[in-house]
């Protein structure tokens, strides 16, 4: 009988830390849209709409971007009781959901715990519970929680542990207060990948965390930031993705090659496809990289797991992602601003004699027991590998 009372005991307790948001909203890694890269404060009411309708008609939405998320500069002033408004780029929030709604998408929105955001706009610091409420009343789906303006009373803290406790608090704040608004709604922490947010990110209920500070539209940026995510990927799973920012693709920084490897890397680490670009001109090309099927089902795997690096020569990595069916996602990577033709022994990491689909080029082949093909610059192989 204790014995049976203690397995239930150990099955409650595990019932209970079992993390409820795996068939929440996040259950694969947020696929969508926002406004920071390309627009920053330059976002309005007119540019959402036209982002929902290019989504539709660009074919994303088919292929799995569904968030059109607003950044920082909406904010207004808060009304005389103390409610949030938008300033005059955004009329009517509620009626800006509903056209984005009607298109099968979903709306996202931008805050921060801090008196200020970044942008030096309203922040949503002893107006948690109350913002949390408009938010639902608009209809949003998804808040971008970023630390910002909170960074002033953390330098005024104490010690470096009384500052990390005025984070989390606020973190923990605003979750709270997201719940207690009854609309399921994303919760994406922005603080820069601090204090090593992916062990604690979780706890305090976020669907996914920056791990490092902003990216820009040069490979210098975007791979420095991609690949330094090694060893990440055992904080990551449904419901709770580690997040190394938004897409850089068609804002016209990189060649082909790199928004390739740009795709191949985010898919492998499990990371949110946010396209960060103008999706009302972009054209068929920036279409084909944001929009590849195999990439897409690469990143969206159910079983949600991140793949790591498993092998390094120099500028060439091997990463390998784990998928749901037993195959698995690998991206051979040259990282070196020419073609190389490294060889790569596919034998010790048990991927030779296999077959292979190789995305980007839409082609079977089968493995030999080394690969040497060329790969270009700055490019990437990536490879869906049969169990
Ligand atoms: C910070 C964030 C960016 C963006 C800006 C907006 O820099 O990291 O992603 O949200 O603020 O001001």
């Amino acid at each position: 009988m204790a014995l049976v009372r203690s397995a239930l005991a150990l099955f409650v307790t595990a019932a209970l830390a079992a993390p409820l948001y795996a068939q929440g909203p996040a259950a694969t890694p947020p696929m969508g849209w926002n406004s920071w890269n390309h627009f920053r404060d330059k976002v309005d009411d007119k540019t959402i709409r036209a982002t929902a309708d290019a989504m539709v008609s660009s074919g994303m939405r088919d292929a799995g971007y569904v968030y059109v998320n607003i950044d920082d500069t909406w904010e207004g002033e808060r009304d005389a009781q103390g409610n949030i408004q938008a300033n005059s780029k955004f009329p009517d929030m509620k009626a800006l959901a509903d056209y984005v709604h009607s298109k099968g998408l979903k709306l996202g929105i931008y805050s921060s715990p801090g008196a200020k955001t970044c942008a030096k706009y309203e922040g949503s610091l002893n107006h948690e519970e109350q913002d949390a409420r408009t938010y639902a009343a608009w209809g949003i789906d998804y808040l971008k929680y970023d630390l910002c303006g909170l960074r002033e009373q953390m330098k005024a803290s104490p010690s470096p542990e009384a500052a990390h406790k005025i984070m989390v608090d606020a973190y923990i704040k605003m979750r709270d207060a997201l719940k207690a608004s009854g609309r399921p709604i994303v919760y994406s922490l922005c603080q820069y990948g601090n204090d090593a947010v992916w062990e604690w990110g979780t706890e305090v209920g976020g669907n996914l965390w920056r791990t490092t500070g902003d990216i820009s539209d040069k490979y210098a940026s975007m791979s420095a930031i991609g690949f330094s995510q090694a060893g990440l990927a055992r904080f990551a799973g449904p419901g709770h993705w580690n997040d190394p920012d938004m897409l850089e693709v068609g804002n016209g920084g990189m060649n082909t090659e790199e928004y390739r490897t740009h795709m191949s890397l985010w898919a492998i680490l499990a990371a949110p496809l946010l396209a960060g670009n103008d999706l009302a001109t972009m054209t068929p090309e920036t279409v084909a990289l944001l929009t590849n099927r195999g990439v897409i089902a690469i990143d969206q795997d159910k079983a949600g797991r991140q793949g790591d690096r498993v092998w390094a020569e120099g500028p060439v990595e091997v990463w390998i992602r784990p998928l749901a069916d037993g195959s698995k996602a690998v991206g051979i990577f040259n990282r070196h601003p020419g073609p190389l033709s490294p060889t790569v022994d596919l034998a010790k990491l048990g991927l030779s004699g296999k077959k292979a689909r190789d995305v980007w080029e839409a082609k079977e082949i089968t493995l030999a027991s080394t690969y040497k093909e060329r790969i270009p610059g700055h490019g990437v192989v990536l490879l869906r590998v049969a169990k």
